[in-house]
């Protein structure tokens, strides 16, 4: 690629259309914010340096490139009075420019880098060259005013002739200039138009008429120029976005029932032999291995999953699952949650900060929270790891082999031994030692001919009578 400079990114607009308390720029596409789309693709360039005009929601946009992209430089627009008064106030940082610049905005996130290589590649052969497209609905774009092969200029929806609004091939925003043409053309703009702004696009015109000629470079898939300046064209640019990760996820052997209704975010990652089913989120940066069947239903955010395991109906966040678990319907593993090998978690359990050994089962109704849980040890129906007195949270430790009755209560601090029981519907608050049963609870009294004495004419003592008037007495 031929000497590219710098890549000036412009991000201070408000985002008026959005309706947000939030910077436009920071809003997520496929769990990464817009802006990070369009730096990721600047990176694939490798320029000299990147440069972001910001403005409106300046520190949170600042907060956001310190943790995700430190090397790029930031310039404060503190009025926005305009696309290309954002370009003179970038310049003006950028002492001693030379070679190739590329403006782009940080609204336009589906651009690929393909396209934009091929505008550098083009700016070589002439002072400047623009990004066009050839939209269905050029509404709201720039139109591009072609002179012979070349760009003549370009005229914004709110200022074009009725003749103009007619051509349907726009600009993108993305332009590559000479850096001499652009510190020359740039001090020639002025804010002579409807919206009273300096616009970038004038620069056009006067490349023009300082005898130099502007080159198109038209994208091949329109789709890579749709901007986003409302939540509508937000949803679409997302849509877009899913249908072009999930493709690739399907080009490398993942298999997905209905890819529609499938959500992976940019930061998952994936084998082959994978199968989605339907209703599927994978977000943050979800790992899953090879012959793992996820959903349907479920929600994997920020986890790990092993291999050959099932996941359905699940909502899972910061959990790591390991190979062959059974995992669902309707489990939620909150964060710190580790299920070893051969885990199983069944119906309407809950698990947090815990771990679960090798071939271990929570299979019905449980809340297991602050626990470590052996090898093969079986949780029995609807136990609860009670680890919340109120003000402190408690350990629990369960052992091996262990076998926790139905309905049991863990109250913590408490440690069952390996190999120990505890008998169905305790409450068990004292240790229970290796090998021994933990019984909890009053011994059981029938209180003979109760119904019929106190419920006598109810269905209950009838069919209690016909019962034992077959009944010989013994
Ligand atoms: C702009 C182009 C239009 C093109 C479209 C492509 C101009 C005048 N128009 O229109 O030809 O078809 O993009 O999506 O350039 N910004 C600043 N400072 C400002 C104003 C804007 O940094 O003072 C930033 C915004 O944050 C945004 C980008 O520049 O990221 C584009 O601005 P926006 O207002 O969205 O321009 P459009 O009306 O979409
Ligand atoms: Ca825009």
């Amino acid at each position: 690629m031929s000497n590219l400079n710098t890549v000036i990114v412009l991000a201070a607009g408000l985002g008026k259309r959005m309706h947000s308390a939030t910077p436009k720029v920071l809003h997520p596409i496929c769990g990464e914010p817009m802006l990070g789309h369009v730096l990721n693709t600047a990176q694939l360039l490798k320029p000299t340096q990147i440069i972001t005009v910001l403005g409106h929601g300046k520190e949170r946009v600042t907060n956001y490139l310190k943790s995700e992209f430190k090397k790029v430089k930031i310039v404060e627009q503190k009025q926005q009075k305009g696309t290309g008064h954002a370009v003179q106030i970038a310049l003006t940082q950028l002492n001693n420019l030379k070679g190739l610049v590329l403006v782009m905005a940080g609204d336009t996130p589906l651009l690929s880098s393909t396209s934009l290589k091929a505008l550098v590649a083009a700016a070589a052969e002439s002072k400047a060259a623009v990004l066009t497209a050839e939209l269905p609905d050029p509404t709201g774009y720039g139109r591009i005013i072609r002179l012979a092969n070349m760009v003549d200029r370009i005229v914004e929806q709110t200022d074009a002739s009725d003749e103009e609004l007619e051509i349907t091939e726009i600009n993108t925003g993305v332009y590559v200039f000479d850096a001499e043409i652009l510190k020359k053309a740039i001090t020639q703009i002025s804010s002579d138009n409807k919206q009273g702004e300096i616009y970038l696009t004038d620069v056009i015109e006067v490349i023009n008429t300082l005898g130099e000629s502007v080159t198109a470079v038209i994208c091949e898939d329109y789709t890579e120029a749709l901007g986003i300046n409302d939540r509508s064209q937000l949803a679409m640019s997302q849509q877009i976005m899913q249908q072009r990760i999930n493709e690739y996820w399907m080009s490398k052997g993942v298999s997905m029932r209905n890819p529609d209704s499938v959500v992976i975010d940019m930061g998952v990652s994936l084998t082959s032999d994978i199968f989605i089913d339907n209703n599927t989120h994978l977000l943050g940066k979800t790992s899953i291995d090879t012959g793992s069947i996820i959903g349907p239903d479920s929600m994997l955010k920020d986890c790990l999953v092993g291999k050959n395991s099932h996941v359905m109906r699940t909502t899972a966040t910061n959990a790591k699952i390991g190979n062959n678990c059974e995992i669902g319907p309707y489990t939620y593993l909150r964060p710190g949650t580790v299920l070893k090998d051969g885990v199983k978690a069944g119906a309407y359990v809950e698990i947090k900060n815990s771990t679960v050994g090798e071939g271990s089962k929570v299979p019905h109704l449980s809340y297991v929270g602050d626990a470590t849980i052996g090898i093969e040890t079986n949780i029995g129906a609807a136990t609860v790891f009670v680890n919340y007195d109120g003000e402190t949270k408690h350990k629990t430790v369960v052992g091996d082999h262990v076998k926790i009755g139905s309905d049991t209560m863990l109250v913590a601090p408490v440690k069952i031994g390996d190999g120990a029981y505890t008998a169905a519907g305790s409450v068990i608050t004292e240790n229970v030692p290796a090998g021994a049963l933990g019984v909890e609870r009053t011994k059981q009294r029938n209180i003979e001919g109760w119904v019929e004495r106190k419920r006598g004419k109810s269905k209950s003592a009838s069919a209690a009578r016909r019962t034992r008037a077959k009944k010989p007495k013994k």
